[in-house]
């Protein structure tokens, strides 16, 4: 996984967030997609909506001990799916990752999984629902290219972008764990990983 296919592109520091262009091949974005179908399966996409009531133009599930969800009742890890069904385990593929790119032994809480269709994007925003922030994030993007934007710790700043293809792992930490972040757009069609096509990404969180 990654790191024991030998060498990888250099890390690249945007904003003090740790982008590692291709940490997956081929075979491992698809052996991770192939993981993801059966954690949809048990735990269906679903579209959240903001506290205020706007529908977001992401899909999402989970997997792990918590979900990440919204709805009017606001922001919050839950235990359980929106069906009542608690969420499926973290792929071991997935908990390879985390390991590998953070070193740590503790294994991540949640598993959030996005699903951005034609047009689809995400707001500028903190992650901020967990308890401690000294705990890295870790996001994986498999399928479309996606504009990833990222500021500082407050939001109206100076953001710098970078595009986040198949394959590309990120990691928040530090100074950049409570960075604004966003997906301004992503390039529909620019990757044909995914059947339905659109762009999944995996955010890894320890949450309590
Ligand atoms: C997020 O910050 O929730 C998602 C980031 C991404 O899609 O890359
Ligand atoms: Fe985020």
């Amino acid at each position: 996984m990654g790191g024991t296919s030998g060498t990888h592109d250099a890390a690249l520091d945007i904003r003090g967030v740790r982008v590692l262009p291709g940490w997956l091949d081929a075979d491992e974005q698809a052996a991770l997609v192939a993981r993801l179908r059966d954690v949809a399966r048990e735990a269906p996409f679903f579209r959240p909506e903001t506290p205020r009531g706007k529908p977001m133009s992401v899909r999402m599930t989970a997997a792990g001990r918590y979900g990440w969800v919204s709805d009017r009742r606001g922001y919050r890890y839950e235990p359980r799916h929106p069906s009542g069904v608690p969420w499926p385990p973290i792929p071991d593929e997935v908990l390879a990752v985390w390991r590998a790119v953070t070193g740590l032994d503790r294994a991540p809480d949640c598993c959030l999984v996005n699903w951005y269709g034609e047009g689809a994007r995400m707001g500028l925003h903190q992650d901020r629902d967990e308890a401690d922030f000294a705990w890295p994030v870790v996001s994986v993007s498999l399928g479309d290219a996606a504009l990833f934007r990222v500021g500082g710790t407050e939001r109206g700043g100076r953001t710098a972008s970078v595009w986040l293809r198949s394959g590309d792992v990120a990691v928040l930490e530090g100074e950049s764990r409570l960075a604004f972040h966003g997906i301004d757009r992503i390039r529909h069609g620019s990757s044909s990983l995914l059947q339905q096509g659109g762009r999944i990404n995996l955010t890894l969180r320890v949450v309590d």
